[in-house]
């Protein structure tokens, strides 16, 4: 596991672009695991930047998203595939048919899950996943709990990422209390990992998933039997941490 260790948000964000623009160039039909949420945001600003500018190509890249609520529609502002098209897919020359999401408008729990594992599995291998860190060590929607969850599923949301998400809806009951989201053992899977983590408050937990013991209750710490991970933090979330 490599673990970098940036100055700032922004840092982490072009960093995080270099990284994944490196795949994009040396393999342009690459299949790439994205993420949502406010981490990567700023890592897709500086993706497009570089496409502006003539530096990137997308028109081969297929995507695979690593969740989606259920019972959002698409075109809902709050659904991840909302969020993907506004920060990256609408903005950069990738193929709408190549980019992948699990459908949180079909109520169908079973059979979105295991179509879209299977999807993965037919399109794969994932050359690099993206992932944020939740607050309490969910990686995608795999909460804290007894075990890895190995496939596809529907998850359901834990009070404190409900709590962590209120913040994009008009009001907390607005939450979706499930989502579709990837398994750990889906995730594992990826060829490589990257996960962005920044900010003071994912310093506990950021220490767990790097120091502690390797758990279900800490979901992020699996990540450590991964044999390509590349973490790149910034000096609020590492703290006092170890880092390169
Ligand atoms: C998003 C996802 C989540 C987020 C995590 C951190 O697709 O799978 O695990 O990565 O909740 O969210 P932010 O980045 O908003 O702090």
């Amino acid at each position: 596991m490599k673990v970098y260790r940036v100055k700032d948000y922004d840092a982490m964000s072009r960093k995080g672009a270099a990284f994944l623009a490196a795949k994009i160039i040396l393999k342009p039909n690459a299949l790439l695991g994205l993420a949502t949420g406010s981490t990567p945001a700023g890592t897709y600003k500086r993706l497009v930047e570089m496409y502006q500018a003539g530096d990137l190509d997308f028109s081969g890249i297929r995507t695979v998203n690593l969740d989606e609520y259920r019972g959002i529609q698409q075109e809902d502002p709050n659904s991840y595939y909302y969020f993907m098209n506004e920060n990256l897919f609408s903005k950069v020359n990738i193929l709408p048919e190549n980019t992948h999401i699990p459908d949180g408008g079909d109520p169908d729990a079973q059979g979105v899950c295991r179509e879209y594992e299977d999807k993965i599995e037919r399109l794969g291998p994932i050359e690099v996943q993206l992932l944020g860190l939740g607050h309490d060590g969910h990686i995608a929607f795999n909460e804290p709990g007894d075990e890895f969850p190995d496939q596809t599923h529907c998850a359901r949301l834990d009070r404190q990422t409900i709590e962590a998400n209120k913040r994009f809806f008009p009001k907390e009951q607005d939450v979706p209390r499930q989502a579709y989201t990837m398994g750990i053992g889906t995730i594992m899977k990826a060829r490589s990992i990257l996960m962005l983590v920044s900010g003071r408050e994912k310093a506990e937990i950021l220490k767990k998933v790097l120091e502690g013991p390797v758990t279900p209750k800490v979901p992020g710490s699996i990540l450590r039997f991964h044999p390509d991970v590349t973490i790149i933090a910034d000096e609020a979330a590492l703290g006092g941490g170890q880092a390169q």
